[in-house]
């Protein structure tokens, strides 16, 4: 559940019509609910109830530092996968003790920042990077918290470019091999193994996959315990999927009481580990919509196109994974009647569209909001064809607030720089 919904036929953001948004900050425009995301946190959490627990946001979903500070005051952990998202975390008030670092390239700089504020854990994912963070614990005199990214060999039945945890992907360490590394990471001596990680992919809406890849762990559990290495945690990583059509994901509270059960069943009366997840998109999906305007609506011979102000690089997961998300008007029209639409943008590319085949009842002028673009939507954003990026707005009850202002258009060339005039008289 999300607090959009249409009040006397006017879309609102939990108390703000999003008409007035739009009036005020201008299209396109991100619009966040604080109440949707907190919804969705709390979801989580209650869901593990009073076993161990840590939900560690994931930031790449959407890394606004109001979206990251609404979380971190709920107590939130966030998992990260570069310096970058590390300083956003810091910036909006989250707590490194509290921050996992995945991915699969971390550089020893990134290493080094993460261990001079001691985070929770490296969730590593080869035997280089084992070394690597090794050396440079080492000469900082730290000891790095480390579990390991095993990749289960599951399939997560989603989108090929979003599934993570199939031995053809570049993720995590084969199951396989995974005993040896935690050897090896045993045996290094400015490691401390405390945990076991993986993400199998995203947008998951059945439980079996994320159930098979338990089991996998939970054996590699056993044979390291009777190595002697034990784990503090068990990191399920993120992935549950959202409705942004007709899909039915699993709610969080079943989700992980599915999970605890086969936990429960599995390790009986072991000292039960630390559960942590990794949620980004079911946090923060459908806590946001991108609001756009119909700037013309142009009949073809074979399609009618409705042009809006919104493009591919405002939001590409259309164009990039043919993602499909719900079109609404801001305003709805009782008299007028729909047409089919393919919604697109000013960019010069086919691929740009937002959707297509879309009944809408719109005339120039009127605003659409494209919803479930909380995550994965202004992170992915660019300035292809020199489009400023969007504003992006937190409502928050009666109130609206700019969290990001549209990006002005000297920002676009900010860094850049020309050839000195002296340039190429040498030639
Ligand atoms: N943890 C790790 C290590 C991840 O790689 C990801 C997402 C997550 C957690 C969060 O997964 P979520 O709960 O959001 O499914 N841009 C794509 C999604 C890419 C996801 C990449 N990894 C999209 O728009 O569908």
């Amino acid at each position: 559940m999300d607090h959009f919904n249409y009040r006397n036929g006017q879309l609102h953001a939990e108390d703000v019509p999003l008409a007035q948004v739009a009036e005020r900050f201008g299209t396109p425009c991100y619009v966040y609910s604080r109440a949707t995301l907190e919804r969705h946190f709390h979801a989580f959490d209650q869901a593990l109830g009073d076993h161990p627990h840590l939900i560690c946001y994931a930031v790449k979903a959407n890394s606004n530092l109001a979206v990251l500070n609404v979380l971190a005051r709920l107590g939130a952990g966030f998992d990260i996968v570069s310096q970058g998202e590390l300083e956003r975390v810091i910036q909006a008030g989250g707590d490194p003790a509290r921050v996992v670092f995945s991915g699969v390239a971390k550089q020893e700089g990134e290493m080094a920042r993460a261990l001079e504020l001691d985070i929770k854990c490296f969730n590593v994912e080869s035997r280089a990077e084992l070394k690597r963070l090794n050396a440079v614990a080492g000469k900082l005199g730290k000891l790095a918290p480390v579990s390991l990214r095993v990749n289960p060999d599951v399939d997560a039945r989603t989108h090929p470019y979003i599934s993570t945890g199939l031995k053809d992907n570049k993720f995590g360490i084969a199951a396989s091999e995974a005993l040896d590394a935690y050897r090896q990471a045993a045996s290094l001596e400015h490691l401390d193994v405390v945990g076991m990680d993986c993400h199998i992919g995203s947008q998951l809406t059945e439980l079996s996959p994320f159930l098979d890849a338990l089991d996998r762990l939970l054996l590699l559990i056993e044979r390291l315990e009777a190595e002697g290495i034990k784990l503090d945690h068990l990191d399920l990583g993120g992935g549950l999927g959202v409705t942004y059509r007709d899909e039915t994901p699993p709610a969080p509270a079943d989700y992980a009481k599915a999970l605890l059960e086969r936990l429960a069943d599995k390790r009986g009366a072991h000292k039960p580990l630390t559960l942590l997840f990794e949620p980004g998109r079911a946090i923060a999906a459908n806590a946001g919509v991108l609001l756009t305007r119909v700037e013309f609506l142009k009949p073809g011979e074979t399609r009618h196109f409705a042009i809006v102000d919104a493009a591919m690089n405002d939001l590409i997961r259309p164009a990039l994974y043919q993602a499909w998300q719900a079109i609404i008007p801001v305003e709805q029209r009782s008299s007028q009647e729909t047409q089919r639409y393919d919604v697109v943008g000013p960019v010069c590319e086919t691929g740009d569209f937002l959707g297509k085949g879309r009944e809408l009842a719109i005339a120039p002028g009127d605003l659409l909001a494209i919803r479930s673009a909380g995550a994965y939507g202004f992170v992915m954003a660019s300035n292809y064809n020199s489009r400023p990026r969007a504003a992006e707005v937190m409502v928050d009850g009666g109130e609206a607030y700019l969290v990001r202002a549209r990006e002005a258009f000297s920002l676009l060339w900010a860094g850049e720089a020309l050839l000195p005039e002296s340039a190429g008289a040498s030639h």
